[in-house]
């Protein structure tokens, strides 16, 4: 297993290195796994002027699964767009052909008081968000800042997708639903948006392909509002670019905290990138309180998707859940009666329970 190892910025770094002690916990145990650091987003632009590096871009070419922390801080806020570390992530994305980006909203049972939403409505949560990463008005051309015929300046991006795009992203959420509760609700806005009218339609064509998933269509704005009146009515959630950002880190809240939440990003041979589906947090970072564990389990789920090792994936997973058991808690997930922990020590916590 070669994995390209990119822990970017701010907590990027301190989340990373605790996904490698299990990572290394497992080497040891025998399973054959080859890491490679490289540089991304502010790190890379700091080290070789770039937030993609060629190097890195060789890196990732070259792995078969990419683990990555986090991007952006405040120092590089104010560079040109081409240079701002989140130009970083976007390159990978689209370089390595991840379209299809996952991104599961489980609560753990013993997280339910952590979380904002009353214990009823999430206990059991279980929802998988796949959205689209590689297309919409992420990378839609034309966009810019213009200046009209009256002299007005005018900012615009152009929201598109094509048909080959919206079918393969479709395929692999109904394959995700078949091995789930078979239902999935493609998430678009078609009651305004010409992109959202054929994506529905397309959508509705790849349906026929699979009879047992039970298919339905909501409009973003429904859906944002159901997912804190009752998320538990969803199983798999299809959306696209950017309906997909928004959603994702609404879900995630649902399940105590975004530091919960690991991703992955699949092009369509499996080949992954595995990152949490939290930023780089610059104000909490080298700090020592991050919680590592959406990293740690993006690191499972690189195991599962890109690997098949369910065995070690369920591993790290059970590990995951034996410390939270054990009432380790970081700081964003912490409630009366448990045991308040850094970065460092829940990563530990992991390894111990592995
Ligand atoms: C995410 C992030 C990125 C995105 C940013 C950092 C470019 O918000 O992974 O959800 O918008 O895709
Ligand atoms: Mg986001």
């Amino acid at each position: 297993m070669k994995i390209a190892v990119l822990p970017g910025d701010g907590i990027g770094t301190e989340i990373v290195a605790q996904a490698m002690k299990v990572l290394e916990a497992l080497r040891s145990d025998g399973v054959k796994i080859e890491t490679e650091h490289g540089y991304i987003g502010g790190a890379g632009y700091d080290h070789a002027g770039d937030p993609y590096p060629e190097a890195t871009a060789k890196l990732a070419q070259e792995a078969d699964a990419v683990l990555l922390g986090a991007v952006g801080g405040y120092q590089y806020d104010t560079l040109p767009r081409a240079m701002r570390p989140e130009q970083g992530l976007l390159r990978i994305r689209k370089g390595l052909e991840l379209f299809a980006n996952l991104r599961p909203a489980l609560l753990y049972p013993e997280l339910a008081s952590a979380s904002t939403l009353k214990p009823e409505v999430v206990a059991g949560l279980d929802i998988m968000i796949l959205r689209e990463l590689t297309g919409d008005i992420y990378f839609g051309q034309p966009r810019g800042i213009r200046t009209l015929d009256n002299g007005e300046r005018q900012g615009f991006d152009t929201m598109h997708y094509s048909e080959s795009e919206i079918r393969r992203v479709a395929h692999v959420g109904f394959q995700i639903a078949m091995k789930r509760n078979k239902k999935m609700c493609s998430v678009d806005k078609a009651n305004v948006l010409d992109t959202s009218m054929f994506w529905r339609e397309i959508v509705t064509e790849v349906a026929k392909e699979y009879p047992q998933v039970e298919l339905s269509h909501m409009y973003v704005d429904n859906a944002a509002m159901q997912l804190v009146r009752a998320p538990k009515q969803f199983d798999v959630i299809l959306t696209g670019n950017i309906f997909g950002d928004i959603l994702s880190d609404e879900a995630s809240m649902l399940t105590g905290s975004i530091g919960m939440l690991p991703s992955a990003s699949l092009d369509k041979n499996n080949k992954g990138m595995y990152e949490p589906s939290h930023g780089s947090a610059p104000d909490i970072a080298g700090k020592d309180i991050a919680n590592p564990l959406a990293t740690i389990l993006s690191a499972a789920m690189m195991l599962r998707y890109t690997f098949n090792d369910e065995t070690n994936a369920a591993r790290i997973e059970n590990a995951v859940k034996k410390a939270l058991a054990q009432g380790y808690r970081t700081g964003d997930i912490y409630t009366e009666g448990t045991t308040k922990v850094g970065c460092n020590a829940m990563g530990d916590a992991v390894v111990a329970a592995l």
